[in-house]
């Protein structure tokens, strides 16, 4: 594909809207028709804005795009992570959790940290990942201030935004319960096909 072809494309929401348990329809076409889809939109602006810079473009106007590309790329990328992990029934399994209780002595002690990293990120905004380190392969939490603070070099496996226009609507400032709604809906089986890909990459990575 052409690098600054400007035509990404919205995906739809991979599950009904109005088919998550605790967080309303509303909400969630919100998010997806007005957060997502104007990262997307903004995101081909800004590409199309770079393949028609010259010699004489400022060079900060070019900074600037850069900046924002990044962010909109990010932005993209972590939506379609975070809605693609939702629409399942919460039910933690498979590989990637006997993964977390090694790596973490007991999934739920990850998810506490998981936990405790999204609130942390409360009433403001963020991202909070786990994500495969392609260097040596391990798991890791990581919370991001804004779409771009992502650890470089990993694969996210299981993506929560905590900006908060993905709760503000349903729960005010009620942070926990947001993140409790998140974990029930959390499609535990596409977590774990990411990890299995994932674990291809990273031993291709380190081979
Ligand atoms: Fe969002």
């Amino acid at each position: 594909m052409k690098a600054l072809a400007g035509a990404n494309e919205v995906v739809p929401l991979p599950f009904r809207a109005s088919s998550l348990h605790g967080l309303s329809e509303r909400l969630i076409t919100s998010h997806h028709d007005n957060n997502y889809a104007s990262a997307v939109k903004n995101l081909n602006l800004v590409e199309r804005q770079l393949a028609g810079i010259e010699a004489t473009t400022p060079p900060f106007v070019v900074a600037a795009l850069r900046d924002r590309e990044l962010t909109f790329r990010n932005s993209k990328t972590l939506h379609e992570a975070y809605f693609g992990n939702l629409g399942g029934d919460g039910k933690r399994g498979g590989k990637v959790e006997t993964a977390l209780a090694d790596a973490y002595g007991g999934s739920a002690r990850w998810e506490e940290q998981f936990r405790m990293t999204g609130l942390g990120l409360g009433g403001g905004s963020g991202w909070v990942v786990l994500a495969l380190e392609l260097e040596g392969g391990a798991l890791r939490t990581v919370a991001s201030g804004n779409h771009t603070q992502s650890l470089e070099s990993s694969v996210p496996l299981l993506v929560m935004d905590m900006y908060e226009h993905s709760y503000q609507m349903d729960f005010g400032a009620a942070v926990p319960r947001y993140i409790d709604a998140f974990f029930a809906n959390v499609r535990w089986d596409e977590v774990n096909a990411r990890f299995e890909r994932g674990l291809r990459v990273a031993a291709a990575w380190n081979s």
